[in-house]
């Protein structure tokens, strides 16, 4: 296990409706300059076939399934995608210390494991999403509780929004892991993302790991565009 070691931090998104156009932008890409991420989408169309070719390429995976169930369920799901030789699996921290636990526990019997990582509360919801659904108090401290659930049962770190970042990472360990979304370079379109920050401002605020789709996948030449943030990355 190999937490400390951070490089490569940038985690391309595939989030394609086809598998062609993710193979040829992976056959551009370089595994020591990115990690590859697989989210819903493209497991539900293309199972875990898809997610083994990617890592028989080379690739660190992280594959995005975001577990919600009772314990031994979401224990299981973590054994099976575990399996698959990925680098990194999620779940959600809402669904408890009990199934936090669960799910680490199983993992810790294999003699080699992904990381753990738990999504607290999702960047599309606002505070009246929130509270509708029966939380009080503003996102970010809900997200800080929930990082905070997350060290105790034994997770890797979480998944947050950057603008979240130095909040959480106020009020984590150094080495809990930060994974962080909604990441644009200076030029790129904002696409449907709202609540962003540049790759820089993102590793600035305590993120260890960005997750970047479109500004990558959809770019005309999506190497430059990751050499070109890795390059930004460096400059700063
Ligand atoms: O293309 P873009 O950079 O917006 O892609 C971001 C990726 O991160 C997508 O796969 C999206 O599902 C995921 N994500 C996110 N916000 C979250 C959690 C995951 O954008 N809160």
């Amino acid at each position: 296990m190999t937490i400390m070691e951070k490089a490569p931090r940038i985690i391309v998104a595939l989030d394609f409706p086809s598998a062609e156009p993710a193979f040829e932008l992976v056959a551009a890409l370089d595994p020591t300059l990115c990690r590859l991420k697989v989210g819903k989408e493209m497991f539900t169309r293309f199972g875990p076939s898809f997610v083994e070719t990617l890592v028989t390429k080379g690739f660190d995976v992280f594959l995005d399934l975001k577990f919600h169930d009772i314990p031994n369920t979401v224990a299981a799901a973590c054994a099976a995608a575990a399996d698959l030789g990925v680098w990194m699996i999620n779940l959600h921290a809402s669904g408890g210390r009990r199934m936090m636990e669960g799910a680490r526990d199983r993992l810790e019997r294999l003699p080699q494991r992904p990381l753990l990582v738990a999504v607290t509360i999702l960047t599309s919801l606002e505070q009246e999403d929130i509270a509708e659904a029966g939380f009080t108090g503003t996102p970010v401290a809900n997200v800080v509780r929930l990082a905070r659930l997350a060290e105790r049962s034994g997770m890797d770190g979480i998944v947050c929004s950057p603008l979240e970042a130095a909040d959480v990472r106020a009020a984590v360990s150094p080495g809990f892991l930060l994974v962080t979304p909604g990441v644009r370079p200076g030029q790129a379109a904002l696409n449907d993302q709202r609540r962003i920050m540049t790759p820089s401002d993102a590793l600035n605020s305590g993120a260890d790991y960005l997750v970047i789709g479109r500004p990558i996948t959809a770019a005309p030449d999506p190497l430059q565009s990751l050499q070109d943030i890795l390059t930004e990355i460096r400059a700063d």
